[in-house]
């Protein structure tokens, strides 16, 4: 059955776009039934209208406590009525009601090869730290830093010559990869959670 993906992005939206593309050229058995946003000026709020999918803003600015913030955006979440939460970019840490809530049915793209360098920065981390290769996580989330149960990485390699931009820009080509395959996976039914450990089925 086809399933409802809800994304939630705060900024650019270039891994929004890649799932837009890939629900466009139906490799992916779903309908991206709202963006949500915390940023009312986020670029992902353009792409979602130009793909004609519904935008709601909860705006982080006006809430005036962070719970009032978590439980907007909760009942945003629960009206959209979604079989799969994708975070794109979304900058904030969850609360742990939206956590509990979509337990095993929200994943999140990192841009490192986690459990290495977590939360913010990831890619200058990664420099810093000497890496001679980086990458990409799509994961799920539950209520630890980008520790969740990995769905699959992507690798490149660090260059010698690289600055955060150029390693950044590297990663992103594999990141646009990696998060429409993760949807698609979850939406073939193919991902079963045993533990730290996700297994794919190799056939729908
Ligand atoms: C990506 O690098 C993603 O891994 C990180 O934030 C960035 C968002 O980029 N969580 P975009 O908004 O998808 O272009």
């Amino acid at each position: 059955m086809t399933k409802r993906i809800v994304v939630v992005a705060s900024g650019r939206g270039s891994n929004f776009q890649a799932i837009i593309g890939a629900l466009e050229r139906g490799s992916i058995p779903a309908e991206c039934v709202a963006l949500i946003t915390d940023n009312p000026k986020a670029y992902a709020i353009e792409r979602a209208q130009a793909a004609n999918i519904p935008v709601v803003v909860v705006d982080y600015a006006s809430f005036a406590t962070r719970e009032l913030y978590e439980q907007a955006l909760l009942s945003a979440l629960k009206n959209a009525r979604p079989d799969l939460v994708v975070l794109a970019g979304y900058m904030r840490i969850l609360g742990q009601a939206i956590v509990r809530e979509y337990a095993g049915k929200m994943i999140n793209i990192h841009p490192a090869l986690l459990p290495g360098f977590t939360g913010l920065h990831a890619q200058r981390q990664a420099l810093l730290h000497g890496v001679k290769i980086a990458g990409c996580t799509v994961h799920f989330v539950d209520d630890s830093l980008d520790g969740g149960p990995i769905i699959l990485q992507r690798s490149v390699r660090v260059m010698d010559d690289d600055d955060e931009d150029t390693l950044a820009n590297r990663i992103l080509i594999q990141e646009h990869i990696a998060l429409p395959e993760a949807v698609r996976l979850f939406c073939e039914d193919r991902l079963t959670i045993e533990g730290r450990k996700v297994r794919t089925r190799l056939t729908p």
